[in-house]
């Protein structure tokens, strides 16, 4: 078994999380999740990542969720720690003011597809399946999956992968919204993702955080208090020289250089 369950690596100006834990598919062992949360607050004192994205070693397995092995070691109480430990260790993701990025590279089933919906966007694998099987296991999804699920995908079909148990193929993940985008089977997802996210880390990173920042109200609060919050996130916008460059270059007929000011 690997020694660093979750290893960081900064390409160009993009934080790639990965699993390397192929041997268990990648499974949410204690230390698994401490060293997510670890690489969390390493990054957060980074301020020239433009995006994160998550993955896991080798194609078959981006996580199987839970380290069922270890888990059968753990008493009802250490469980009830790992469940609060997936709030506090993995939270950093979904709350980041960069771009994150899950780059599905096999399936992501239980913890695993929790993981993924804690990211903004999910690349997929032709080959990758996913789905949260835990009820079949006599728990539920307890990484945020009963609440992020429904709200990406609505609760008619939440309901039934959660019930059933049923895991979905990349095109019908695709189909239902579950993920963005689907790789190329000749393609490697991660390559692909990095790819993929080039107007992301090529562009305005002062308007990307503001959008998300907005987004993620939408999910959270009223119109009325979304609205207003979309105000507030403009005013990021207005004052930053990336704004008054793209209307520069826009008047130059070139394209934007933006540095994040
Ligand atoms: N926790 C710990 N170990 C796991 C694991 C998990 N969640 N999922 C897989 N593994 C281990 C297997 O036990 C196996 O180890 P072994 O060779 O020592 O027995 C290894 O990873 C490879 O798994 P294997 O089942 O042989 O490979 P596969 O390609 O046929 O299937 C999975 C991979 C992930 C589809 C299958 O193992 C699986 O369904 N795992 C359980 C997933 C699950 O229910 N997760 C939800 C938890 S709430």
């Amino acid at each position: 078994m690997s020694e660093e369950p979750v290893r960081l690596e900064i390409r160009d100006c993009v934080a790639i999380v990965r699993i390397t834990r192929a041997d268990r598919a990648n499974a949410l062992s204690r230390a698994t999740v401490l060293g997510i949360g670890q690489i969390g607050r390493e990054l957060a004192a980074e301020t020239s990542l433009r995006a994160v994205v998550v993955t896991g070693d080798g194609d078959k397995a981006f996580c199987a969720g839970a380290d069922l092995k270890e888990r059968r070691e753990l008493s009802d109480a250490q469980v009830k720690e790992m469940l609060e430990s997936y709030q506090t260790e993995l939270g950093w993701l979904e709350t980041s003011p960069l771009p994150v990025i899950a780059a599905i590279n096999g399936v992501a089933l239980g913890g695993g597809l929790e993981l993924a919906l804690l990211c903004d966007l999910r690349v997929a694998a032709a080959h990758a399946e996913l789905g949260l099987p835990e009820t079949t296991l006599a728990i539920i999804p307890g990484a945020g999956g009963t609440q992020r699920l429904p709200r990406l995908i609505g609760e008619g079909r939440a309901k039934e992968l959660i019930l059933l148990g049923r895991r979905v193929d990349a095109a019908e993940a695709l189909r239902i919204g579950l993920v963005n985008r689907v790789t190329a089977p000749e393609k490697d997802v991660l390559t692909d993702t990095l790819e993929w996210i080039r107007p992301i880390t090529s562009g305005a990173p002062i308007a990307q955080r503001a959008a998300l920042k907005a987004v993620d109200a939408a999910a959270r609060y009223p119109l009325e208090r979304g609205l207003l919050l979309e105000r507030e996130a403009y005013a990021d916008c207005l004052a930053s020289e990336d704004r008054r460059e793209a209307l520069l270059a826009f008047a130059e007929k070139r394209a934007p250089i933006f540095r994040g000011r």
